[in-house]
């Protein structure tokens, strides 16, 4: 089965991005054709700096890489090092009505939130389905909001497939459902836009800082708590074993046990897990040309597998 999916480099992933998103495709690298690409072309939507872009898509690299992506299991790439996406998205541009992309949820909540009403932003969607359609992706792991974009992606192979024969094969979107919404410093979903974050690999005392100031009620150190629902927990549960979860539950419920006491048992529990991600993860940076060649190998990689279709669809189109 192959497996697909992208994430744009537009901000430093966080807790929410770990273990909503990132460890469950870590997880399926034994049994999947995993594919994982870095959505350069899709972030200059909304990145208009060389030197940013490019960082960020170096720290999105490096923090897959230090958290377990193995590229001896698994492709990663850069968009921008398959260019062919950009000349599919050509052709089902050709296919595409207007009225599905303005129908889009995706591009009117952006408009919303004030940005730009350009071009590339209202053609996202098909360059996506490029991006998709391209390695003949069968499941797309992606978050709710992009529900939308995989229908039109269907939408769109249909379409080339109904014009020209079939080329396309149709990707399932993967959503799942019960991914717990990872609570924020606020007690609200962990979101970049919310700017209640904790970066997977920001500094240490700046993490200290912020586990020591995640919101909880005001009861008092003897008073018995109930652990459901109270972010500290939530989030420990992330990172601790079922039996050390149960334990602080039942710490929480019998009284004489503080919010002060766990968090700093979450925070060695992110040390524990993190530390050595940390590790992997400046090694990594240490040598910016050792990371450039898995880059560029997946792209090879992911190139290499796209171009059998590209060869039929440009047969197809009449080139
Ligand atoms: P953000 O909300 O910070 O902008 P994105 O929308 O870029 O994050 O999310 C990228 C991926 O991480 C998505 O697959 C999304 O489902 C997952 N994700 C992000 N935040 C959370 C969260 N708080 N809880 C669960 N999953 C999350
Ligand atoms: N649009 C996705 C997001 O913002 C990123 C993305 C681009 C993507 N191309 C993709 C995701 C192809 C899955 C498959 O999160």
């Amino acid at each position: 089965m192959r497996t697909l999916t992208g994430i744009q480099p537009s901000g430093k992933l966080h807790w929410g991005n770990y273990f909503g998103a990132m460890r469950s495709m870590f997880d399926r690298q034994n049994t999947d054709d995993l594919f994982m690409f870095i959505a350069n072309f899709h972030a200059m939507t909304t990145v208009r700096d060389g030197t940013t872009l490019r960082d960020a898509t170096r720290d999105v690299a490096l923090d897959y890489l230090a958290c377990g992506l193995d590229p001896a299991k698994s492709l990663i790439y850069r968009q921008s090092d398959v260019p062919e996406v950009q000349e599919l998205a050509w052709y089902l541009s050709c296919l595409t009505p207007m009225g599905l992309l303005e129908r889009c949820h995706s591009y009117k909540d952006k408009l919303a939130r004030g940005l730009d009403a350009t071009h590339g932003l209202f053609a996202y969607p098909v360059l996506m389905a490029a991006d998709i359609l391209i390695m003949q992706a069968d499941l797309v792991p992606v978050g709710r909001d992009q529900k939308q974009h995989l229908e039109v992606t269907r939408d769109l192979a249909q379409k080339f497939n109904n014009a020209y024969g079939e080329v396309f094969r149709l990707p399932d979107a993967y959503i799942p459902e019960r991914v717990a919404t990872i609570p924020g410093l606020d007690g609200q979903k962990m979101s970049k836009s919310y700017h209640n974050t904790i970066e997977l690999f920001e500094d240490v005392k700046s993490i200290k800082k912020k586990v020591m100031s995640i919101v909880t009620d005001s009861k008092g150190l003897e008073e018995p708590k109930e652990p459901e629902g109270n972010s500290i927990y939530e989030l420990y549960k992330l990172f601790a074993t079922p039996e050390e979860a149960a334990e602080m539950a039942d710490s929480f419920r019998k009284g004489g046990y503080g919010y002060g006491h766990a968090k700093k048992a979450l925070l060695e529990a992110y040390h524990r897990l993190f530390d050595p991600f940390r590790a992997k993860r400046e090694e990594l940076a240490k040598d910016p040309a050792t990371l450039e060649d898995i880059l560029r190998e997946g792209g090879r990689r992911a190139r290499e597998a796209a171009a059998p279709t590209m060869e039929k669809v440009r047969k197809a189109v009449g080139l």
